[in-house]
C-alpha cells in the first residue's frame, strides 16, 4: 500500500459525474443539498453531466437505492458518458462496492469527495497531515472490500489465505501511518500552542473567523486586515488558519484568524483531523460567525456551524454575526444590539467595504467590554 496513493484524490480533473440523491427529508433540503454537492464536485474538478434524485422510497440495504432507481442510474450513465457516480448521502463500504459492480463505474460519496478537495487544497505541512490521516481513517474499514476476490480464491476450512494476509498487512501499514501522523501532528500542535502561549502573554485578544464554506470570511478577512488571502467562489479555498494582527483602535489590537470553512455533513474523520485547526475558534475570545445573509439557506447552514462548534467545545465562546453579502440585498449597513446594548450582529459587505467601520466598533466594543 504506498503512501501516494492517498496524496491524489479519486475525482480526477474533468471526470464526467452524475450526481445522486435520495430525499429522505423534505423537498426544499434535498434540492438545497444537490447543489451544494454540484458546487463540491466542480471544487473538485469533475463536470456534472446529469443528476438523479430518488423521492420516495426507503433506502436499500445493500445498493442504497432502489432497483429500478439503480437500472435508471445505469442507464444514464450510458447515456451521459459518466466516468464517476457522486452520492449526496453517506454509503457504507458495501454499498459502494455492490453499486460500483450493478452500474460499472465509480462510485465516491460526500464524504469521500471533501476528502478530496481537502486533499487538493491543502499546503501547509500541518494540513496535509491533517487531510492525509482523514483519509486513510476512511479507508481501513474500506479496505476488507477490495480483497474479498482473494480470500475466496483462498479457501477451506482454517487455511490463512493470501488474501487475508495480504489485507492484515495493509492493514497493520495503515494503523502505523496513522500512528506517525499522529505523533507528526502531536509536534505541530505543541509550536502552535506556544504560538498561542506568547499572544495571551501579549494580551492581544484573538478573534476567529468561523463560518458556512462560501459565506464570505477569506474576503472579510481581506477587508479587515488589507492581506491579500486567497478568495474564491468555490469551497474550502481556506484550509489552514491564516492570522494577522489588527489595529482596532487606540491601544487596542486583536489578532483574527481565519479557519477552514464548514460544510453539511462534514466527513467526521475531518472534523477529528482538524480538531488543532478548529482549535483556533475553541479557545479565541471572540468568534465572528460569518453569515452569506443573501442565501436563502442561511439558517441551515447557521444551524449546522453551530452544530459543528458544539462539536469541538467551543459554544460557550462569545459570538458576533457577521451578515455578510448586503450588496446583494440592499440593505444598509448597521448593529443589531441586546437590551443591554451589547452588539449582536453586524450587517456588512466584506466586497463592497459598507459597514466595515462598524464592524470594527462592534469587535472593540465586545473585546473591550467583554474582558
Ligand atoms: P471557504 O474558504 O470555502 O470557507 O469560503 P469563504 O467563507 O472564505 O468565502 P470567500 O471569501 O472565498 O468568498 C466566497 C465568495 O463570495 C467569493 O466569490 C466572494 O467574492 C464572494 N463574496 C464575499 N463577500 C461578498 C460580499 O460582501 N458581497 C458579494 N456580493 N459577494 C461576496
Amino acid at each position: 500500500m504506498k503512501a501516494s496513493s492517498y496524496e491524489t484524490g479519486r475525482a480526477a480533473r474533468n471526470e464526467r459525474a452524475i450526481l445522486v440523491g435520495h430525499a429522505q427529508r423534505e423537498r426544499a433540503h434535498i434540492e438545497r443539498s444537490m447543489e451544494e454537492l454540484a458546487l463540491l464536485a466542480d471544487t473538485a474538478g469533475a463536470k456534472v453531466a446529469d443528476q438523479l434524485v430518488q423521492r420516495s422510497g426507503t433506502i436499500h440495504p445493500a445498493t442504497f437505492l432502489g432497483k429500478g432507481k439503480v437500472e435508471e442510474l445505469k442507464q444514464l450513465a450510458v447515456m451521459r458518458d459518466a466516468d464517476l457516480m457522486i452520492f449526496d448521502d453517506d454509503l457504507s463500504p458495501a454499498q459502494v462496492k455492490n453499486l460500483e459492480k450493478m452500474v460499472d463505474r465509480k462510485v465516491i460519496d460526500r464524504s469521500e469527495l471533501i476528502l478530496d478537495i481537502f486533499a487538493k487544497r491543502a499546503r501547509t505541512r500541518e494540513s496535509r497531515l491533517q487531510v492525509e490521516l482523514a483519509q486513510l481513517e476512511y479507508t481501513l474499514p474500506r479496505l476488507t472490500g477490495m480483497w474479498k476476490h482473494l480470500e475466496r480464491q483462498a479457501g477451506g476450512i482454517g487455511t490463512r489465505g493470501p488474501g487475508e494476509t495480504q489485507l492484515e498487512t495493509d492493514r497493520r501499514l495503515i494503523r502505523d501511518r496513522i500512528r506517525l501522523l499522529g505523533r507528526r501532528l502531536e509536534k505541530v500542535h505543541l509550536q502552535r500552542e506556544q504560538g498561542r502561549r506568547a499572544r495571551r502573554r501579549a494580551e492581544v485578544p484573538a478573534v476567529s473567523l468561523v463560518g458556512y464554506t462560501n459565506a464570505g470570511k477569506s474576503t472579510l478577512f481581506n477587508a479587515i486586515t488589507g492581506a491579500g488571502v486567497y478568495a474564491a467562489d468555490q469551497l474550502f479555498a481556506t484550509l489552514d488558519p491564516t492570522m494577522r494582527r489588527v489595529e482596532l483602535r487606540d491601544s487596542l489590537s486583536m489578532v483574527l484568524a481565519d479557519t477552514v470553512g464548514f460544510v453539511r455533513h462534514l466527513p467526521h474523520q475531518l472534523v477529528e483531523a482538524f480538531r488543532a485547526t478548529l482549535e483556533e475558534a475553541r479557545l479565541a475570545d471572540l468568534l465572528l460567525h460569518v453569515i452569506d445573509a443573501s442565501a436563502e439557506d442561511r439558517e441551515d447552514t447557521t444551524h449546522e456551524v453551530e452544530h459543528v462548534l458544539t462539536d469541538i467545545g467551543a459554544e460557550d465562546v462569545p459570538r458576533l454575526e457577521v451578515f455578510n453579502k448586503i450588496d446583494l440585498l440592499e440593505v444598509a449597513p448597521r448593529i443589531d444590539r441586546d437590551e443591554s446594548g451589547r452588539p449582536l450582529r453586524v450587517w456588512v459587505s466584506a466586497k463592497s467595504g459598507a459597514g466595515l467601520a462598524l464592524l470594527r466598533e462592534a469587535i472593540a466594543e465586545r473585546i473591550g467590554g467583554d474582558m
